[in-house]
């Protein structure tokens, strides 16, 4: 155990030493006669628990209590005193003492007290680390971006986080379905349970149900042991289900019967499990498309679609790419210990021009080669990665014309693009696309 106990005693007024001696040999205990010797240790060494006497000279119990507290909130202080009244004891208690009890000491019943103090000090001290855990996994700060667009998504996740709503994510990849469904989880009265993550596309059908609902003993060749699943796993939390878009219909059946009735069997088993389990689902494909073409439930999209959250792709919020650059910059340079101060107007024009098809990810991979390659303060354009270099992968101000295209096909796409490159701006899009606002609107 690594509480330490401190003894806050009046020279002369016990046997303080034995009574030291008989703790020290269950406990690390230190014995002083000053309050300032007192203050310095608290301040300086992990000290739980305080057995102070409560009438010392020139201070009172209340007092030395509230400094104590001051110092440190979570100190159990016990109180030892030669004269007991009700008032004082209340007082004492009341001002967050955790006991006083009346000369003579008797060391073994203080042994116990402090045994009890130690538990509830551990309960807490645990809270503390969780708190500190969980604001660390996920402050609300950590999703970055200053465009309408995040903004709004960083605004649907604060207001739905507390909810006990399932919840769907859409965007491509490395826009940060994750950080968002963490930033849920973490803002949600489950943040103290688990966050399970299961990526769906990465495994076969029957590797996936047995990933999500465990499986028995036997249940199939190679089950040599019982395994629990997913589920199972995230009882009270959250479970995030990455790629939903790639799950059989066989296993969407069982995924529906879990969200309807909240229960479900191991793979081979016959026990039925309950579980509380709230879900996060993400995925970067139409699932209506999927639905019309039958490879989606329409019913478990309903189930699991009750709040939409949709992340736009990097290149339809270009506003979000200085900031995103900076904070990079500063996480780079604290992690790495590099002393990177920023980065050239003309690497930020090229960062600014490209499509980043792999989105935030693909931002961050950007800037962390380039602070790894650069030997001066300011990010030059030279040590950027090449693919960004190349006049290709600059936006050009033409339209290529994809193929098999029917006339009002082309006419959403040419709005489609119109509105990413004004950044969503209609009156701006109808300007350029010589229409009026109204119009616009209602083909958009
Ligand atoms: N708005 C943001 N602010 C800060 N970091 C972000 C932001 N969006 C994404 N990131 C970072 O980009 C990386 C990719 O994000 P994440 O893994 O959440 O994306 P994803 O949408 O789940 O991607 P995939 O579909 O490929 O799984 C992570 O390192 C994440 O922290
Ligand atoms: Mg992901």
């Amino acid at each position: 155990m690594s509480i330490q106990l401190l003894v806050i005693a009046k020279e002369g007024s016990a046997d303080w030493e034995k009574v030291c001696a008989y703790m020290n040999r269950r406990l690390s205990t230190q014995l002083v006669y000053t309050t300032s010797e007192a203050y310095q240790i608290l301040r300086k060494e992990p000290i739980g628990i305080v057995l102070a006497e409560y009438d010392l000279p020139k201070v009172n119990g209340i007092k030395l209590l509230k400094k104590i507290k001051a110092i440190k909130p979570s100190i159990e202080v016990i109180f030892l005193s030669k004269n007991i009244t009700l008032t004082k004891a209340i007082e004492a208690m009341k001002e967050g003492a955790y006991d006083i009890y009346e000369f003579p000491i008797n060391p073994k019943l203080i042994m116990t007290v402090i045994g009890k103090a130690i538990e509830k000090q551990s309960l807490y001290l645990e809270k503390e680390e969780l708190q500190r855990k969980v604001k660390q996994k996920f402050d609300p700060g950590k999703i970055i971006g200053r465009s309408k667009t995040l903004n709004r998504v960083i605004e649907v996740v604060s207001s739905v986080a507390p909810k006990n709503v399932n919840i769907l994510i859409k965007g491509e990849t490395g826009t940060g379905k994750e950080l968002v469904a963490s930033a849920i989880h973490y803002n949600s009265p489950r943040a103290g349970k688990s966050f399970v993550k299961v990526n769906c596309g990465a495994f076969s059908e029957g590797v996936l149900e047995s990933e999500l609902f465990g499986h028995e003993k036997g249940a199939f060749t190679g089950a040599i042991t019982a395994r629990v699943g997913r589920f199972e796993m995230a009882d009270g939390g959250t479970l995030f289900l990455d790629e939903i878009g790639d799950i059989s219909l066989s296993t969407q059946i069982k995924l529906l019967r879990v969200l309807q009735e909240r229960e479900f069997e191991r793979v081979g088993g016959n026990k039925t499990l309950k579980v509380d389990v709230r879900l996060i689902a993400a995925t970067n494909k139409d699932l209506s498309k999927l639905i019309v073409e039958g490879k989606f439930r329409e019913d478990l999209f309903y189930r699991l679609n009750v709040v939409h959250i949709e992340i736009p792709p990097l290149r339809e919020r270009k506003d979000d790419i200085p900031l995103l650059v900076t904070t990079f910059i500063n996480k780079l340079n604290e992690e790495k210990g590099y002393k990177i101060k920023g980065i050239s107007k003309e690497a930020m024009r090229i960062l600014m021009n490209y499509r980043w098809p792999g989105n935030v990810r693909e931002l961050e991979n950007a800037i962390e080669s380039a602070m790894a390659l650069t030997d001066k303060e300011i990010i030059q354009s030279t040590y950027l990665p090449a693919f960004l270099l190349m006049p290709s992968s600059q936006e050009v101000d033409f339209y290529q014309i994809p193929k098999n295209l029917t006339l009002p096909e082309m006419e959403i796409e040419i709005i489609k693009l119109t509105l990413e490159r004004t950044g969503g701006n209609k009156s701006k899009a109808a300007k350029q696309l010589g229409i009026g606002l109204r119009t616009l609107q209602r083909k958009v």
